[in-house]
């Protein structure tokens, strides 16, 4: 029986019993040492509800009570104690209650368990589940969220889609445009190309008409009375007559008109030590005729033996003969200005030479463009030619005359009248051993500023004022050179000079 007393003191959990007044009968040591109380300051002086807290108390009442009075039992309620200490202590309680006959109380047993590690697993149970279902609402959220981030992906790709047809239906009209741009940029190019050769003709057009003018009436004026003229002439004088104007139509206008005025003075001072009448007549011819330094050519032609009158008259139809010459050399000039604008044209608009290619004399070629700007080159411009002898090459002289053309006319227009040109010609190869021919057209103008060098061969692209450059010239230039296999490069240093070097294969394997 003792043994049976030790181990209901003694077992793991609190066991005790109460009347039905709620009042501890027995109590075991577990559950008094749970609560720190003794057997004495617990049996028969406490309700078990005394040790309740508040909240453990009114679910006593509430539901406690009322299931063990229905079932007889219960199991595993939670309830919080209150320990001598002060300190909570959680238990899970288990009661059995035993009726009289009469079904009064006659006894509850209780047994308790000690709640609070399971409490603890609780809590953190709970804890998880709430943080799973914390997380699950988390997972549902960012679900939605990445729903609705899809949908409004979707929308946004569709927008997408909608404006890449816009797009392209803009670039579809922006092609258009430009087609069209490209067009007008044409016709206004050409507008602009029609307008300078107008100019171009016009210009040289005017020069003949005023030309061919003066020409006329001095015809007019001179002819009836020529043969009479030269009848009174012995041969010496008509020779020396020849000779004078010979010499004159070859010289050049060079003086100013105040340099003039000190000249005419110097030569009518001159003539008037011969006796001679009219003497400021004859010194204006001697001056518009430019022989003024041609000393003896004129003085022959006074101090001959004739009267005045005819003296006068020589000089005047020398005058007038010599202006027809002149004259006639402008025509020369302008008719090959005209011809050179027309055949910059039919260059340009690409009218196919249906010729075949001739034996070009590279020299010939260079020759003849100097000479037809020997105008321009005999002043300031020394023209330095470094040939080699005998260089012959196919193509299409009229052409390549074109290419030394627009080059010495851009040389000569950089050094604005004054330098060097400097043209070399000389037999060579290229690397695969075909044999060229090599041109270089050296001048000490004022070079090609860096940010213009790669539009210079563009056509229409010009640093001159209007009617004086159209951008064609290089443009023409290179379209040639290639039509002739060759190449075209240049060099150049701003303020020093500019070559441009010319390579044409001499036969030509590719057509
Ligand atoms: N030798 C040169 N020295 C300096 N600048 C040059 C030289 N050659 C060409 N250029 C530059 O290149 C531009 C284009 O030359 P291009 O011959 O094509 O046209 P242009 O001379 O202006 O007009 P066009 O030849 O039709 O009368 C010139 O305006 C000039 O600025
Ligand atoms: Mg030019």
């Amino acid at each position: 029986m003792e043994e049976v007393e030790e181990i209901y003191d003694f077992v793991p959990c609190g066991l005790f019993q109460t009347s039905a007044n709620e009042v501890i009968q027995k109590a075991n040591s577990t559950f008094l040492s749970w609560l720190g109380y003794t057997q004495e300051e617990v049996v028969k002086k406490k309700k078990w509800t005394d040790f309740l807290t508040m909240g453990s108390k009114i679910y006593h009442q509430t539901h406690f009570t009322p299931l063990l009075n229905m079932q007889g039992k219960v199991e595993e309620i939670n309830f919080e104690m209150r320990k001598k200490d002060g300190e909570k202590l959680s238990v899970l309680v288990n009661a059995h209650l035993i009726r009289k006959e009469n079904d009064s109380v006659e006894v509850v047993y209780y047994s308790i368990y000690r709640f609070t590690q399971r409490k603890q697993y609780e809590i953190e149970l709970l804890k998880a589940k709430q943080q799973i279902s914390t997380q699950n609402e988390e997972l549902h959220a960012s679900k939605e969220e990445l729903k609705m981030n899809v949908e409004e992906l979707q929308a946004i790709q569709n927008t997408l889609a909608e404006q890449n047809i816009e797009l392209e239906k803009t670039v579809r009209t922006l092609v258009e445009t430009q087609d069209q741009l490209i067009q007008s940029e044409k016709l206004a190019s050409l507008g602009q190309l029609i307008a300078n050769i107008a100019h171009e003709i016009n210009t040289p057009l005017g020069a003949i008409r005023s030309s061919a003018d003066s020409i006329e009436v001095i015809l007019l004026d001179t002819l009836p009375n020529f043969p009479q003229f030269i009848k009174k002439l012995d041969d010496q004088t008509l020779f020396e007559f020849n000779e004078f104007i010979a010499v004159s139509v070859e010289k050049i206008d060079k003086l100013t008109s105040r340099q003039k005025r000190v000249i005419k003075y110097e030569l009518i001072d001159k003539l008037d030590e011969l006796a001679i009448s009219e003497t400021e007549e004859l010194a204006t011819i001697i001056l518009d005729m430019n022989m003024q330094e041609e000393q003896a050519l004129f003085m022959n032609l006074l101090k001959i033996d004739y009267p005045n009158e005819i003296i006068k008259e020589l000089f005047q139809t020398a005058f007038q003969l010599s202006t027809i010459v002149r004259s006639n050399q402008t025509i020369k000039e302008a008719t090959s200005r005209a011809a050179k604008t027309v055949f910059a044209l039919k260059n340009y608009v690409g009218q196919d030479h249906t010729e075949e290619k001739t034996n070009v004399n590279l020299q010939e070629t260079l020759e003849t463009t100097i000479t037809l700007y020997h105008n321009q080159t005999k002043v300031g411009i020394d023209v330095i030619r470094k040939f080699d002898e005998n260089i012959r090459f196919l193509g299409y002289p009229d052409e390549i005359m074109q290419v030394w053309t627009n080059l010495i006319h851009n040389a000569i227009q950089a050094m604005n009248g004054k330098g060097k040109l400097i043209i070399t010609t000389k037999n060579s190869e290229t690397q695969n051993q075909q044999k060229t021919v090599l041109v270089s057209i050296q001048d000490t103008g004022t070079g090609i500023p860096i940010k213009i060098q790669d539009k210079i061969f563009d056509a229409f692209f010009t640093t001159k004022p209007i009617g004086e450059g159209s951008g064609l010239g290089l443009d023409i230039t290179k379209k040639i050179i290639e039509k002739h296999n060759g190449k075209i490069w240049f060099e150049t240093q701003e303020g020093i000079g500019t070559t441009f070097f010319i390579e044409i294969p001499i036969t030509d394997n590719h057509k």
